[in-house]
């Protein structure tokens, strides 16, 4: 056993220090070998020597280099070591992480973690915490207790009645919100359509001299860091409009909530703790491995209501925090593992150097940018720049040829109806020479590009 893990781990280590070093992109090459890996089952296995060897032969170098401190596609962010190190530490563990009574070490770090979220972030110390996949469960989850909550004060038990025959619900919805929020709507029969778009300003920001009369029975899903200008939705407004209405508002902040962690930059989210319920990823910026997404929900109850389940076989009775009573999974991987680990390893100061040097490293490269001649079409408010090159034929051609070239990653756009490349940072490695050694080569890829006819 011992030599197979240490052979696994040789491997991850050898990637891990090739990918801040290699080209980002997977090479065409590399993707045609990972035919080598489509072959029919066999009848016989292999040793599982062969096959870690075969995974690392095929997989690792067509794997994109997500972590590299030049990655700034998707709003991700990479992975610090301890919270990889965890992570191995948790798979050997390989807790089912459904019950305290079972698994008291990763429930209790759970418990723990989720107190000093609440406190980092500033939400209410009772919020109730669910650790699940990433922000589309996270907003699904929070959803669940809205929908829930709303309804119970309507007099309607959705868990025990469903939602055929239910009294109305109005879904208020910003303009800008993220596709995944329609499915998670999707997934909780409230419906992609049903829902009263508000219109947003020129930053991607819910519009509140447009929102509709807030009346009935109303969730309200706001948004805490635009996917591409990184913009607040004004939630603490918001909360007050909602205040003292059968309404529940929730905030979608997949990233942009890890920014309340900041003194520098928690002014975004003025008022954020009004909210009802609130969604992060801690696989984005605060760089633990997938999957790794957070509920938060000020109405314990109402979460519980909607995702506990009770079974006769299972050991709930004297118990203390059953994570399964907060989660859609019973069964699951102790996901709060690598949130205490990166918690404990940073600390409050360390979370807010982490936002606040992204920040820092957005606005650098924005005035790069600038300063090479390049329209940046945000206000850098946060760790979102979105520029453009000129036309939609030029922005697609340097898109392609600096991914292409391999030294940094940057990703396609529409922002206000325009192409353009959108560039996050929120990696732990990346820094000021991360940024300059990116922008060169986009400010270079781009010259040459506008110089061709
Ligand atoms: C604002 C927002 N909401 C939700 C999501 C979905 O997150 P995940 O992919 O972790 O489910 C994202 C992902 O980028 C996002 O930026």
């Amino acid at each position: 056993m011992k030599e197979l893990y240490q052979q696994a781990f040789t491997y991850a280590t050898e990637f891990i220090h090739m990918a801040n070093h290699a080209a980002i992109q997977v090479s065409d090459q590399d993707r045609e070998n990972l035919a080598h890996l489509d072959v029919p089952l066999a009848e016989q296995g292999m040793a599982a020597s062969e096959v870690l060897h075969e995974l690392h032969q095929w997989v690792s170098p067509a794997t994109m280099k997500m972590g590299s401190p030049r990655f700034f596609g998707f709003v991700i962010g990479g992975a610090y070591p301890v919270s990889v190190a965890s992570s191995w530490l948790g798979t050997a563990w390989d807790q089912n992480t459904g019950l305290e009574k079972t698994t008291p070490g990763v429930a209790m770090l759970e418990k723990v973690s989720a107190r000093w979220m609440l406190e980092l972030l500033g939400l209410p110390a009772s919020s109730a915490t669910a650790f699940v996949t990433g922000a589309t469960v996270a907003n699904f989850t929070a959803l669940a207790a809205a929908r829930n909550q709303v309804f119970a004060r309507a007099g309607w038990d959705v868990e025990a009645d469903g939602l055929i025959g239910a009294p109305d619900l109005h879904i208020i919805i910003s303009a800008e919100s993220h596709p995944t929020v329609y499915k998670s709507l999707a997934m909780l029969g409230l419906g992609r359509n049903r829902v009263t778009k508000v219109p947003t300003d020129d930053q991607g920001r819910m519009r509140v001299d447009q929102m509709p009369a807030i009346e009935g029975n109303t969730i309200i899903i706001t948004q805490a860091g635009n996917i591409n200008s990184g913009a607040f939705d004004p939630v603490g407004k918001i909360c007050q409009l909602a205040a003292g209405k059968n309404a529940w508002v929730h905030v979608d902040g997949a990233f942009g909530l890890w920014a309340m962690a900041s003194a520098k930059y928690r002014h975004l989210g003025s008022g954020l703790e009004l909210a009802d319920s609130w969604a992060t990823d801690a696989h984005k910026w605060l760089n633990v491995p997938y999957d790794s997404g957070l509920a938060f929900v000020k109405n314990e109850h109402a979460l519980k209501a909607a995702m506990a389940i009770t079974a006769s076989y299972l050991p709930t009775e004297n118990a203390g925090r059953n994570p399964s009573d907060y989660t859609p999974e019973l069964s699951r991987k102790a996901r709060g593992v690598d949130v205490y680990a990166v918690l404990r390893y940073l600390g409050r100061s360390g979370v807010a150097e982490l936002v606040e040097r992204c920040c820092d490293c957005a606005r650098y490269f924005a005035e790069l940018l600038v300063q090479a001649g390049h329209e940046v079409l945000n206000d850098v408010v946060l760790n979102q720049v979105v520029v453009s090159f000129g036309d939609e034929a030029i922005n697609l051609a340097i898109l392609d040829a600096v991914q292409k070239e391999g030294t940094c990653w940057v990703g396609q756009t529409i922002w206000r109806d325009r192409l353009a490349m959108r560039i996050s940072v929120c990696n732990w490695q990346t820094d000021r020479p991360a940024v300059e050694q990116s922008a060169q080569v986009i400010i270079g890829v781009a010259a040459n590009l506008k110089q061709t006819p």
